[in-house]
């Protein structure tokens, strides 16, 4: 469907709503750089929407409809077809969409695609999805129902550490620890591995969001911009927490 140049989404702006934006250009997997507009919702977490504008490519009126999106809660990104053949300069109304729009081919907008959910489930994106996060990256530990294994990895269900302040259980992920640590009354003397450089921040918060919120925890969510923050903060940390010891402190 076509929209006139002024036309606006059918939905009404929610006023007072939280979200931040951006004009991006992202990058396909065959290197080409296109241009986007992505829109993160304040409380978003795995669901993620790509927009596909009309045969004009990106305009006004699909990154309003990204902006309705995130203030609904949905993080979104519209994308733009012609990056191959018009690049991401900005256009005049000269620009004629069916010259670009007969080059375009079935893989270069799957590889656009492709690289708009990539954005949306990385850092800047708000769509990282945290159960996915887990399967891969605690799951052999921690285990799928977040109760651990006796003795060896200790349970994320009901743990203190888990359900402290926000700053605690990212630092843990962050960092990983060594030494004793006594998690729910049971001493543990394991290593739990540091992620700082496997997940990004958006990553972190989603997984740890959801560990919170499921195996029966209750806690709240985690944001993105708290482990940016305490990234920041212990950059020049080379070692790994030392359990109860240095945890007990962070935890005050
Ligand atoms: C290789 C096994 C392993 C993996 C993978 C792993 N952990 Fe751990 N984790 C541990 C061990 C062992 C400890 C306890 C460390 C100690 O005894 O000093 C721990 C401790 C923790 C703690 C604090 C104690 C508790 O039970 O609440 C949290 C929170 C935690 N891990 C979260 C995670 C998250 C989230 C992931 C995935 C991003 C993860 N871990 C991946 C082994 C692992």
């Amino acid at each position: 469907m076509c929209h006139s140049r002024e036309s606006h989404p059918p939905i009404p702006p929610i006023a007072g709503a939280s979200i931040t934006h951006s004009e991006l250009v992202l990058e396909s997997a065959d290197g080409t750089r296109f241009s986007a507009f992505g829109a993160v919702a304040e409380d978003a977490g795995g669901v993620g929407i790509v927009i596909l504008p009309d045969n004009r490519g990106l305009s006004g009126f699909y990154e309003e409809l990204a902006l309705r999106c995130a203030e609904l809660g949905y993080s979104a990104v519209a994308i733009d077809y012609f990056g191959r053949t018009a690049g991401t300069d900005p256009r005049g109304a000269d620009f004629d969409p069916a010259e670009h729009m007969a080059q375009t081919t079935q893989p270069g907008v799957q590889a656009d695609i492709a690289a708009a959910i990539g954005h949306l489930r990385g850092a800047a994106g708000g769509a990282a999805d945290g159960a996915q996060v887990y399967a891969a990256n605690c799951v052999a530990c921690h285990q799928a129902t977040g109760a651990g294994l006796p003795g060896v990895f200790p349970p994320l269900a009901g743990s203190e550490w888990a359900l402290a302040k926000d700053a605690v259980p990212v630092n843990i992920v962050l960092q990983g620890v060594t030494g004793k640590l006594t998690v729910k009354g049971a001493a543990y003397s394991g290593q739990m591995p540091t992620f700082k450089d496997k997940l990004n921040d958006g990553e972190i918060a989603a997984v740890l969001s959801y560990v919170r919120s499921n195996f029966g925890n209750g806690a709240g969510k985690i944001t993105a911009d708290v482990v940016k923050a305490a990234r920041e903060a212990g950059k020049d940390r080379s070692q790994p927490w030392n359990g109860d010891e240095d945890l007990d402190k962070l935890k005050q």
